[in-house]
């Protein structure tokens, strides 16, 4: 056992990562996003994955609860290989790992309570049992007096708080966060990292976190690797990666990223297709919740 800095002791490995390549195949050619990435991610850590615009850490972090189906190579998460699993399977693997996004994905037409409800009721949790356990997440958030709010009537910090209370709702072990931070002001910031920061130590829930600010690593990371071009350029703690004197490419991160609208929106139609996501159009996927 190796203890880190901040408390949190880690034994093993609940993300592996081997040989994982992904390339696009589009009407406009094929870009490979991903090529032969080996990388172990050890239990309890928050880990961060940097690098510029296109390095493919969107690609990574959906490779690891398979949103995007790797084209070669294994995704072992708590000793399961998720490569190798039927998509029933799967799809129970999943509730193990949550993620939440920069564009939040919150059902706009239910309350912060019924948007954490959610993944409970959709996998057979009695509702009475689904709203205690929501409420609670709630509460835990910091958002006990918003629970009957829409997000329309929340700021951006308070509905990535819901977000991160439905990502919970289904006790994961891994929480992927992609660009969590990226559409908050510093202040509302620092707030969601402490949040995440004390779920992690409460919890001991792996966070995996991509991020193009300096700022969210330095903050709450204990490990980190860079990404370039689909590469892995490297692996270590925050001091060694981000202290390189020859690291040119953090530098450049701060410039900032695009929105990546349509890969949110591919996100969001994947989990719609999946049945984690409702829109109120949900009816017509014919389950009412
Ligand atoms: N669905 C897709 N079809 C084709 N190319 C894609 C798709 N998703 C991502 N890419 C490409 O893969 C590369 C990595 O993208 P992405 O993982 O979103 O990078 P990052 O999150 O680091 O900005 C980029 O060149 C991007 O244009
Ligand atoms: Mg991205």
């Amino acid at each position: 056992m190796r203890p880190l800095r901040k408390g949190v002791i880690m034994s093993e490995d609940i993300i592996v990562l081997q040989q994982l390549s992904k390339c696009f195949v589009s009407e406009q050619g094929q870009v490979q996003a991903l090529q032969a990435i080996n990388l172990s991610i050890r239990k309890g850590e928050i880990f961060g994955i940097i690098g510029r615009s296109g390095a493919g850490k969107s690609t990574l972090v959906r490779c690891i609860n398979l949103l995007e189906r790797p084209s070669e190579g294994r995704v072992i998460v708590d000793g399961q290989e998720l490569t190798a699993l039927s998509p029933a399977q799967l799809r129970k693997q999943r509730h193990g790992i949550g993620m939440i996004f920069q564009g939040f994905h919150l059902l706009m037409q239910k309350t912060a309570l019924q948007n954490v409800c959610f993944p409970l009721l959709i996998t057979g949790v009695p509702r009475g049992e689904a709203e205690k356990r929501a409420s609670a997440l709630l509460d835990e958030v910091g958002l006990s007096d918003k629970k009957n709010a829409y997000p329309a009537q929340l700021s951006g910090g308070q509905m990535q708080r819901v977000a991160i209370a439905r990502a919970l709702a289904t006790n994961p072990k891994v929480l992927l966060c992609d660009e969590a931070t990226s559409a908050l002001d510093p202040e509302t910031t620092q707030s969601i990292l402490d949040l995440l920061r004390e779920i992690n130590r409460r919890h001991g829930i792996t966070i995996v976190v991509i991020t193009h600010e300096m700022r969210v690593v330095e903050e709450i990371c204990h490990r980190v690797a860079e990404l370039k071009d689909g590469l892995l350029l490297r692996v270590g703690s925050v001091e060694e990666v981000l202290g390189d004197p020859s690291h040119q490419t953090v530098e450049r991160l701060t410039i900032g990223l695009p929105q990546d609208e349509e890969t949110a929106l591919r996100v969001r139609c994947y989990l719609l297709s999946e049945g984690v996501l409702f829109e109120e159009e949900g009816a017509a996927i014919g389950r009412s919740v």
